[in-house]
């Protein structure tokens, strides 16, 4: 028998203090229990299964294609693999349709994963959502600003909250998210200034990406972080290791040796 404790997993309590101290929250995505397990041991505090898994572990375009199933098996898989960060699942494209089809897909994600939240793309739109999933006991992180779920629908990727307009509305979703019960928001690429400004207006923790430093806490794509990636990551994205090209020498490195380990076998000889 083990006779070490075991880690505690981190909570939305211990999310919510680590706020209230001022302490930054680092978040990084993840999608299999191997990567999850390293990202874990190396510290980070909140593990999001992101549906960039479309993009950097699926190969598609866009996050569009990736379904509810998609999520479930990996976020489950992230479950498996780690044992302290607080893991949240995002829930992918049509499945926050309208809240009673929300409740019923976050409550599958949760009965089928085991992760301690769900992550939402949205603003107004998504108040009374957040507000039925909270209601059913669900804990939920907002996202709003660049929500790739909408990429056809904005025009593309590109910094939010540059105009007045654009950034009141980011003020007042924020305000409405966190009323709604939310207990964390993602900024994704909005401007420094308006990011900072949203982390002082709520008490609930920012969760920056590519919105400067001044948020409570930040999220990064994984592979973008340890440059793991065929295609440049965003500019926003400091890659802290290059480890496409280790794989490709590493791979490089066991044709050659393969190819060069030994002569021709030649094929049996048939019988005439
Ligand atoms: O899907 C994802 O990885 C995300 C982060 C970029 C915030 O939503």
């Amino acid at each position: 028998m083990s006779t070490q404790t075991p880690l505690k997993r981190l909570t939305t309590r211990d999310i919510a203090a680590m706020r209230r101290r001022g302490e930054a929250i680092a978040m990084l995505t993840a999608y299999d229990a191997t990567m999850a397990a390293l990202v874990d041991m190396a510290g980070v505090d909140m593990i999001l299964v992101g549906d960039s898994l479309g993009n950097v572990v699926l190969g598609h375009e866009t996050t569009l294609p990736v379904t509810l199933d998609d999520m479930i098996r990996h976020a489950a898989a992230v479950k498996r693999g780690s044992s302290r960060a607080l893991l949240v699942c995002d829930m992918p494209f049509g499945s926050v349709t309208e809240p009673a089809v929300a409740l019923s897909n976050a409550v599958r994600v949760m009965k089928e994963t085991g992760v301690e939240a769900v992550k939402l793309e949205g603003g107004l739109a998504m108040v009374p959502t957040v507000e039925r999933l909270v209601a059913h006991g669900i804990a939920v992180v907002a996202h709003i600003g660049l929500t790739p779920q909408h990429v056809h629908q904005m025009g593309g990727y590109y910094m939010h909250g540059k105009d007045e307009a654009s950034a009141e509305r980011l003020r007042a979703e924020a305000r409405a998210l966190e009323a709604a019960g939310a207990f964390a928001l993602v900024l994704e690429c909005v401007t420094p200034a308006l990011a900072a400004e949203i982390t002082h207006m709520l008490t609930i923790p920012t969760i920056g990406i590519g919105s400067g430093q001044d948020c409570a806490g930040q999220v990064l794509v994984i592979n973008d972080l340890i440059g793991l990636n065929t295609s440049p990551p965003p500019s926003f994205a400091r890659p802290r290791a290059d480890v496409a090209t280790i794989i490709k020498a590493a791979v490089g490195d066991y044709v050659d040796e393969t190819k060069a380990s030994r002569g021709p076998i030649p094929l049996p000889r048939r019988a005439e």
